[in-house]
């Protein structure tokens, strides 16, 4: 316990953002996908170089900075939340074991801040993402990112939305300052690109999965599980809520661990109020509900999910192959639902069976966990790598390296040996046909 304080205190002192919340606030590894970046990053500026390699070319993904919440979830905020901060307040049998005086102080002070116009629109925390992100990957491939800009050189693109079109300008700010970012050109952004939103013209996949009622099924089922009936009952008597007039539903519950996922993420220096309900055994089951929902909308679930993501996969591979030396970098500014389907195409954090609403306790070390790979910010870059005559690639997730199935046993992989691996995805990329009725 000692030893525990005195890291926390030096923690703090030293650096509230990094490996701090490990030890010192377990909320911070279970907020799935309003997790912000700086808790899944590899923070590291040392070039990454492999003996006998030059890096060619670089072609990523990046999901868009910390952003405010939807329309929907801004009007339950205000319409509900201050109700439950009151009961909170006004319970005489607060504080106790788990709110602390602290936290009805935080809970005094808490008001909701945003409004329709704010819907997810970039924040300062995403702005910053960006920033060091950037400046990161600069650090990371000097060779690659140069730091002026040449449109010959450099490929942007962002979609048809405020919170990748700013996250790109940060993006550019990080690589070649604030003056020169103004000069950076970038492509009009389209309603539906084909590459870097590939699933909004899937009709198919919008009639079979994402608006199929059976993955609200899936969720109804899961608020039905022992472990959510458990958490709904903890929480209740946690705040002393078993009143009938102001307990809490699960939409309540899910509420309040958004609202702490949206303000850690926003705020570094503070906690949430709405945290301290939770302890980590809630959070975890309030995160599976969230993974569960993914793995089904955006992941493994079904097969024409991640089918659908070859448009992407192919302009990185053309891009890569290809004998034009310029452009040097790609980098693509776009959604969780799009990394997500990446991932799954690559066959990345694939466990070996499906999440279901019945396997909570058996999926506890799934390697499907949003908090770490559907973050704000989330990263997927592929680096061509030229060794002796050789040419490779190297992937990097949230800029750490990661294995393609295709290659488990080291780093870089020949590019010979992806081609041949995802040969179906080359040769079969048909969405026309794919997404049709
Ligand atoms: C940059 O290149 C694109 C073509 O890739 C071109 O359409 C655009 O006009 C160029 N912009 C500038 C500022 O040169
Ligand atoms: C909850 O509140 C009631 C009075 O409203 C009190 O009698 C009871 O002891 C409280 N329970 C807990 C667990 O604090
Ligand atoms: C809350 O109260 C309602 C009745 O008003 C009851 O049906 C429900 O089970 C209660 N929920 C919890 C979590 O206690
Ligand atoms: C690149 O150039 C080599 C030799 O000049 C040629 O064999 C190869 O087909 C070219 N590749 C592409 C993708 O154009
Ligand atoms: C996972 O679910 C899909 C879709 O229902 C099914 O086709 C597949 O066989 C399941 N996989 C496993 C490992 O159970
Ligand atoms: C972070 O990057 C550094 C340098 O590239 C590397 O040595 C380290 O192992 C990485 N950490 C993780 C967790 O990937």
């Amino acid at each position: 316990m000692a030893t525990h304080l005195v890291f926390l205190t030096i923690c703090i002192f030293i650096d509230l953002s990094s490996q701090c919340s490990i030890t010192g606030y377990p909320f911070e590894n279970h907020l799935s996908s309003e997790t912000p970046y700086r808790l899944v990053s590899n923070k590291s500026f040392y070039r990454i170089q492999y003996d006998g390699c030059t890096p060619k070319k670089i072609w990523m993904v990046i999901r868009h900075g910390t952003r405010n919440p939807s329309i929907s979830k801004i009007e339950q905020i205000n319409n509900r939340l201050p109700d439950i901060r009151d009961f909170i307040l006004e319970n005489d049998n607060l504080p106790n074991g788990f709110i602390k005086n602290r936290d009805l102080d935080l809970f005094q002070k808490w008001e909701p801040t945003l409004n329709a116009e704010s819907k997810k629109k970039l924040t300062r925390e995403g702005r910053e993402e960006m920033l060091l992100l950037a400046e990161r990957m600069q650090s990371k491939f000097p060779e690659l990112f140069d730091n002026i800009y040449s449109n010959t050189s450099f490929k942007f693109k962002y979609t048809h939305t405020q919170r990748t079109k700013k996250s790109a300008l940060y993006f550019v700010t990080g690589l070649f300052g604030k003056n020169n970012a103004k000069s950076v050109w970038f492509p009009e952004p389209l309603k539906n690109d084909p590459i870097l939103r590939f699933y909004k013209s899937c009709t198919k996949w919008y009639k079979e999965v994402k608006d199929d009622p059976k993955l609200k099924r899936i969720n109804k089922a899961f608020e039905q599980s022992a472990e959510m009936l458990k958490t709904l009952k903890v929480i209740n008597e946690r705040l002393n809520f078993s009143r009938v007039s102001s307990n809490l539903s699960a939409d309540d519950v899910f509420l309040m661990y958004k609202t702490c996922a949206y303000e850690t993420a926003w705020n570094k220096q503070s906690k949430s109020p709405w945290c301290s309900p939770f302890t980590e055994e809630e959070l975890k089951v309030l995160e599976y509900a969230e993974d569960l929902e993914l793995y089904w909308q955006d992941g493994y679930g079904h097969e024409l999910t991640y089918k659908q993501a070859c448009p992407a996969f192919s302009d990185m591979i053309n891009m890569l192959i290809s004998n034009e030396t310029y452009p040097k970098v790609t980098a693509y500014f776009t959604h969780s639902g799009t990394i997500l389907k990446m991932l799954a195409h690559l066959g990345l954090y694939k466990d070996s069976e499906n999440l279901t609403a019945t396997n909570y306790g058996k999926m506890a070390n799934r390697k499907w966990r949003t908090s770490f790979i559907d973050s704000f910010g989330s990263n997927l870059a592929f680096i061509s790598f030229k060794c002796n005559k050789n040419n490779k690639i190297l992937t990097l997730h949230q800029e750490k390296v990661v294995r393609l199935p295709s290659c488990p046993n080291s780093d870089l992989c020949d590019i010979k040996e992806v081609i041949s691996y995802y040969s179906e995805s080359i040769e079969h990329c048909d969405l026309t046909s794919m997404c049709a009725i």
